[in-house]
């Protein structure tokens, strides 16, 4: 009896030592905020979607119609969400496989309100209009600034942390973090490189012009795909896939690979987005054939990582957070494989203005992005709060919820899209004219647009059974902790 009771203590004290060798506070602070923003961000997009479906929806308040909504949503899911994910589990991984506490505590709490603030001031700003029209870039510069002040702590905070490592070797999760961290400072910079009509406006304008304009903004928005929404999603797959499944990676040698092949390959492809402009032909083949090119790391990555299970797949009969995990990855392989496709010309000409690009940004950013971040978040919050999830029924219902949410939301939007490009170029055989007017091309996007709504309301309420999980956990170790307190202190009081 008595050795248990020690046993159980001394497991506390060491549940503690590693509370105190580790910063967890601000791990879980960004953590909750992702959950927040998760929650607020797909309930936009939510709304959105049904605006389309249903335009009476927009009431008429300027603040809530969809031009605004729509950067609302990207800004809060991607920055908001994915940006504060990242963060968490950044912040977790260098701390776990450098076995090095976090460096300068007032700096990371720094970096915490800094994007909060960035986040949460431009989402309202573009409520009220306030917007530099940059897709993914729209906070106008006085936020550009906190972001970049911002960044450069988080870097600092990073750096400083991997060279305190107790390890000689830096873990392959760090390369692609620091990847991600490096290439958004580079990125960031460049594309909002503005000019304030003056100190006093909000307005500001591009330094660029013209068709230089459209390659730097779509130079950085596919690298903010690949290196925001890739790279760093990596960083926490190969973290988190190989723990969570008690194995190590299945190829270290290959990791390294996917790391260099991406770093080397994205920067090339954001000419992708502009096929058929005024951008020399040459440029938009040179993106095409570097897309091409960038099939074979991504899909050497998700091998990669699904085999990691080899040897553990009755894992997947039981562990419903090993089922987000490989089902992000074969949603990861399935967005590496459409986009190479979409990115050749002719494909091009027909996804290009319809939402089958929609569509595969959502297959990767629901699937991919969204999937892992949830797999990850539901393997390290019990740690960090030092117990087990308060419900694993619950963890199911969530896993059921988002895939069929993804599966209504993409093919919805291939229905629409393959459809509205066709409709768009179809001709009158006898006159040459086309065949369908505009607003028909529209009517038939109606339908679609309700399932995609459907797949939505199915993703936001599998997030909300998450935080309501998550939030229960947390209430779940408070109590235990206060438990094992008292235990504590009433032994103490009898010796
Ligand atoms: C409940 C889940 C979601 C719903 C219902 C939803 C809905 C929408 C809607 C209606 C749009 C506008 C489409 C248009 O302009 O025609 C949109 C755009 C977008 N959403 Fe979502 N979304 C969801 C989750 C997410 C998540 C988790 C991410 C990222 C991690 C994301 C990233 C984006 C991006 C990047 C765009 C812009 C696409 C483009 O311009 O090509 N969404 N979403
Ligand atoms: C090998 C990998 C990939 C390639 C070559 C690729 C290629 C493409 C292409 C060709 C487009 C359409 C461009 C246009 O017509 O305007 C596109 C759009 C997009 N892709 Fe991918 N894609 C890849 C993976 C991913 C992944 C994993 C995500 C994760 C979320 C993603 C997110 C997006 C987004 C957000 C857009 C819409 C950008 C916009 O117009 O606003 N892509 N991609």
């Amino acid at each position: 009896m008595q050795q248990a009771a020690t046993r159980r203590v001394m497991a506390q004290s060491a549940a503690v030592g590693t509370q105190q060798q580790y910063n967890y506070a601000i791990i879980k602070k960004f953590s909750i905020m992702a959950l927040v923003w998760g929650v607020l961000g797909m309930a936009a997009g939510l709304y959105a979607a049904l605006e389309l479906a249903y335009p009476f929806l927009n009431f008429n308040i300027p603040e809530i119609t969809f031009g605004r909504l729509r950067p609302v949503h990207t800004t809060l899911v991607i920055f908001g969400f994915g940006g504060s994910a990242l963060f968490a589990t950044s912040y977790y991984v260098v701390q776990r496989t450098c076995q090095a506490r976090l460096y300068g505590e007032g700096l990371a709490n720094f970096t915490f309100w800094g994007w909060q603030l960035s986040v949460g001031l431009g989402a309202l700003s573009y409520m009220f209009g306030i917007t530099q029209s940059r897709e993914y870039a729209e906070f106008e510069w006085p936020i550009d600034i906190l972001i970049t002040l911002t960044w450069v702590a988080y870097f600092w905070v990073y750096v400083q942390t991997l060279r305190a490592r107790s390890q000689p070797h830096i873990y392959v999760a760090n390369w692609f973090y620091i990847s991600f961290i490096l290439a958004t400072a580079i990125l960031h910079i460049f594309n909002n490189l503005a000019i304030p009509v003056n100190l006093f406006s909000l307005k500001s304008y591009s330094l660029f012009s013209g068709v230089q304009d459209a390659m730097t903004q779509w130079w950085y928005g596919h690298n903010a795909v690949g290196f925001f929404l890739t790279a760093a999603f990596l960083g926490m797959m190969y973290y988190f896939v190989p723990k969570q499944a008690g194995r190590p990676v299945y190829s270290y040698r290959l990791s390294i690979i996917h790391f260099w092949a991406l770093a080397f390959l994205y920067m090339w492809v954001g000419a992708h987005h502009l096929h058929w402009t005024a951008l020399p032909d040459w440029t938009s083949t040179l993106a095409a054939t570097f897309s091409v090119m960038l099939l074979l790391p991504s899909w050497g990555g998700m091998i990669n990582g699904i085999m990691t299970l080899s040897g553990a797949w009755h894992k997947l009969r039981t562990d419903p957070i090993m089922l987000f995990m490989i089902t992000a990855l074969s949603f990861y392989g399935m967005s590496t494989f459409e986009g190479p496709l979409m990115s050749l010309k002719s494909v091009n000409a027909l996804s290009h203005y319809t939402d089958w690009t929609i569509g595969h940004v959502h297959s990767g950013a629901l699937g991919w992005v969204a999937l892992i971040s949830f797999g990850s978040l539901y393997h390290m919050v019990p740690r960090l709060y030092d117990t087990k999830l308060w419900s694993l029924r619950l963890v199911y219902a969530h896993f059921f919820l988002a895939t069929i949410g993804i599966v209504l939301y993409i093919t919805a939007m291939w229905v629409a899209g393959i459809g509205q490009g066709l409709l768009l170029r179809a001709f009158d055989d006898q006159f040459g004219t086309l065949a369908y007017t505009f607003i028909e091309t529209v009517t038939f996007l109606h339908k679609p647009y309700v399932v995609r709504a459907l797949g939505g309301a199915f993703f936001v309420s599998g997030i909300v059974l998450m935080a309501i999980n998550i939030a229960m956990t947390i209430r779940q170790a408070k109590v235990e902790q206060a438990a094992i307190e008292a235990k504590i202190a009433s032994k103490m009081a009898r010796a």
